[in-house]
C-alpha cells in the first residue's frame, strides 16, 4: 500500500536553525539561512511523493518575542522564497497559502503573497501552507470570532469552527514532524492535530533531508491508526458482548449477590 494513501497531510514544525548555526559559532540568522533552502527541497519532495497537503510552521505569533535582526531576516528569507520558488509553484499546480497574521510584513511580501495565492487557488497540486505569523490559539479565536460577526449564534458544532479556520480545503492532519529535538507542538494547528500521528526527530532542520522525511513517511504509514476505536471489528464485537454481560453483573441487585 502507497504510504500517502494513509498519510495525506504533512504538517513540520521546522525547528533547530539557531541552536544548529550556534554549534557552529555562527548567528542565529545564519541557521535560517541554511534553513530556508531546506524549505525549497521538503516542499518538493511532498509534491514527489502525491502528498495531498503540507503545512509548514515558519514564524509563530511567540516568535515576534525574537531580536528584531531574528525577525527581519526571517520576513526577508520569506520574501525571497516566494520569489525563487514561484515559477516551480506554478509549473506544479501547488496550491499555495498563507495562514496566519501577515499584517505586519512589508508591503512587497504581503502583495507576492496575495498574488501568489489568487494564481494558485484552482490549481488541484500539492496544498502547500506556510504558517507565517500563526498561532493556533489565535486561528481557534479568530474562527468564533468569524461565527459571531456572521449573526445570530448560541450554539456551535465542530464542524462550524472547521468551516471557519484560516484553510478549509485541507483535511486534518496526518503527521506532525518536528525538527530539532524537543517534543512539544509550540502552539501549532491545535485543532488540526487532534490524531495526528507525532514524530520527533533530532535532526537540526538545516540538515533535515528529503531522504529523511520520506524515510518518516513511510515508518509512520506502517503504525496503526485506531482513531478511538480498537484493532479489529471482529475483537471489537467480542468486547461489546463482554461489556453488555459485565454490566448486567454489576447491575445485578445487591442482595442477589
Ligand atoms: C526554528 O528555529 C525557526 C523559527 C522558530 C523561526 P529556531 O530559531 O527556533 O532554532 P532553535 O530552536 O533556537 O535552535
Ligand atoms: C516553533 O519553534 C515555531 C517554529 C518552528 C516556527 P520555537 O523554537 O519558536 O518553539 P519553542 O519556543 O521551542 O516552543
Ligand atoms: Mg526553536
Amino acid at each position: 500500500m502507497e504510504p500517502t494513501s494513509k498519510i495525506k497531510h504533512v504538517a513540520i514544525i521546522m525547528d533547530g536553525n539557531g541552536r544548529w548555526a550556534q554549534g557552529r559559532c555562527r548567528p542565529r540568522v545564519w541557521g535560517h539561512v541554511r534553513g530556508s533552502s531546506v524549505v525549497s527541497e521538503i516542499v518538493e519532495e511532498a509534491d514527489d511523493l502525491g502528498l495531498e497537503a503540507l503545512t509548514l510552521y515558519a514564524f509563530s505569533t511567540e516568535n515576534w518575542s525574537r531580536p528584531q535582526l531574528e525577525v527581519t531576516t526571517l520576513f526577508g528569507l520569506l520574501k525571497k522564497f516566494l520569489l525563487k520558488e514561484r515559477q516551480r509553484i506554478l509549473k506544479n499546480k501547488i496550491c499555495f497559502k498563507v495562514i496566519g497574521d501577515i499584517s505586519s510584513l512589508p508591503l512587497a511580501t504581503k502583495n507576492l503573497i496575495e498574488k501568489l495565492e489568487l494564481e494558485t487557488k484552482d490549481f488541484k497540486g500539492l496544498k502547500l501552507s506556510f504558517a507565517f505569523g500563526y498561532g493556533g490559539r489565535s486561528e481557534i479565536v479568530d474562527a468564533v470570532n468569524q461565527i459571531i460577526s456572521k449573526g445570530d449564534v448560541e450554539h456551535i458544532t465542530e464542524d462550524d469552527l472547521r468551516m471557519n479556520l484560516y484553510r478549509t480545503d485541507v483535511n486534518d492532519v496526518d503527521l506532525l514532524i518536528r525538527t530539532g529535538g524537543d517534543q512539544r507542538v509550540s502552539n501549532f494547528l491545535l485543532w488540526q492535530i487532534a490524531y495526528a500521528e507525532l514524530f520527533f526527530t533530532r535532526t537540526k532542520w538545516p540538515e533535515f533531508t528529503k531522504e529523511e522525511f520520506r524515510g518518516i513517511i513511510y515508518q509512520v504509514a506502517g503504525r496503526e491508526r485506531r482513531f478511538g476505536n480498537i484493532d479489529s471489528v471482529e475483537s471489537f464485537e467480542v468486547s461489546k458482548v463482554l461489556a453488555q454481560e459485565n454490566l448486567m453483573k454489576i447491575n445485578q441487585p445487591l442482595q442477589a449477590h
